[in-house]
C-alpha cells in the first residue's frame, strides 16, 4: 500500500485558508493535529483563522498576485517555520468572461483583457509554481514531504466562460504530474498530488442548484491526501475524467451544458475569489 502523507505532528502550508475550501481544511488539519500556516491577502480574515489555535496556525499577509510573493512567503517559511514538510497549493481567483465579448474597461493605458488574463494566471499558475520551486529545498530535508496542488473537474473540461481560469487548472494538473516524474527519476521520496475540485458552496464558485458543502470537500481532500493519492477526486470529479478519457467531447457538453443550465445561456462578468 503507497505511503500517504501524516498529518499528524506535521506543519503544512496552505495557501488561501482564509475561507472557502481552505479555510475548512485548516479547521480539518488542526483536529488530524497538524501546525497550519497560511498565506491571503485579507488581515482581518488571517486574524480570525490565526484565533483558531493561536499556537498551532501561523499567518503572513500575502498578494499572490505579486511576482516578488512567493519568494518571500518561502523565506518566512524557511525562517520562522523550517518544519515545514507540506504544501497545498489552494488559494486562487476565477474571471467569469467570455472571449467573444469586450472586456470591461481597465485602467487608463492599460489592455484590460491583457490585465484580467495576466492577474489570473498570476494567482492561480505562476505562484502555486514559484512557490513550489522556492519551497522544494526546505521540503526535501523532511522525510517524505507532499506537495498537493488544488486543480478542477475545469482542467478536464473547460467552462466557456471561463477559459484562462481553466486553462490555469490544467496547467497546474501538467506541472503535478511533471514533478512527479522529475522526483522519480531523482529519487526523491515524495508525495505530489493533484487534488481534483468539484463544485463546492464558496465565494469562487458560480450560483448553482447542487454544490458540495466546504467542509465535505475538504475531508475529501484530507483523506486523499492522507492515503498517498497521485490524483485526489473530490465528488463526480473521477466519473467526469473517466468520461474524458473514452468521449471528451461528452465531457465538455457536460460541462458546458452545466454553464447553460445555471444561467439560461446568459453569464454574469467578473472575479470571484477575488
Ligand atoms: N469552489 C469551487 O466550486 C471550486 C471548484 C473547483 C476548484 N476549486 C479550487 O479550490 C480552491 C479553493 O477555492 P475556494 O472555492 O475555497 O475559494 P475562495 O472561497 O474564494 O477562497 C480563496 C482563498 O484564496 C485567497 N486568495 C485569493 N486571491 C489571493 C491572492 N491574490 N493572494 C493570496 N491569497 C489569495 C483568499 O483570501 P484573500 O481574498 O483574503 O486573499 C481565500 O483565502 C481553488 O484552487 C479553486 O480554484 C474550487
Amino acid at each position: 500500500m503507497r505511503q500517504g502523507f501524516d498529518f499528524d505532528g506535521a506543519t503544512v502550508l496552505i495557501t488561501g485558508a482564509t475561507r472557502g475550501i481552505g479555510r475548512a481544511a485548516a479547521e480539518q488539519m488542526l483536529a488530524r493535529g497538524a501546525t497550519v500556516l497560511t498565506v491571503a491577502r485579507s488581515e482581518a480574515a488571517l486574524a480570525e483563522v490565526k484565533a483558531l489555535d493561536p499556537g498551532r496556525v501561523h499567518v503572513l499577509a500575502a498578494d499572490l498576485a505579486r511576482p516578488d510573493m512567493a519568494q518571500a512567503v518561502a523565506r518566512w517559511v524557511a525562517a520562522e517555520h523550517p518544519d515545514c514538510a507540506g504544501l497545498i497549493n489552494n488559494a486562487a481567483i476565477m474571471t467569469h468572461t467570455r472571449f467573444t465579448t469586450p472586456a470591461d474597461r481597465g485602467l487608463p493605458g492599460e489592455d484590460p483583457r491583457q490585465a484580467e488574463i495576466a492577474r489570473e494566471v498570476a494567482v492561480n499558475l505562476t505562484a502555486p509554481l514559484t512557490l513550489t520551486a522556492h519551497m522544494l529545498p526546505l521540503l526535501l530535508r523532511k522525510p517524505r514531504p507532499m506537495v498537493a496542488n488544488v486543480t478542477s473537474g475545469l482542467a478536464i473540461a473547460p467552462l466557456p466562460d471561463a477559459v484562462t481560469y481553466c486553462a490555469t487548472k490544467a496547467g497546474l494538473a501538467s506541472a503535478t504530474r511533471g514533478l512527479r516524474s522529475l522526483a522519480r527519476i531523482e529519487g526523491r521520496d515524495m508525495q505530489l498530488s493533484e487534488v481534483v475540485m468539484a463544485l463546492v458552496d464558496t465565494g469562487l464558485s458560480a450560483p448553482a442548484p447542487r454544490k458540495m458543502a466546504p467542509d465535505t470537500a475538504a475531508r475529501q481532500m484530507l483523506d486523499g491526501l492522507a492515503a498517498g493519492r497521485r490524483r485526489v477526486f473530490i465528488g463526480p470529479t473521477g466519473v467526469l475524467s473517466a468520461i474524458d478519457r473514452v468521449w471528451p467531447a461528452m465531457a465538455d457538453r457536460i460541462i458546458a451544458g452545466k454553464a447553460r443550465g445555471r444561467d439560461g445561456g446568459a453569464y454574469r462578468p467578473g472575479v470571484s475569489g477575488a
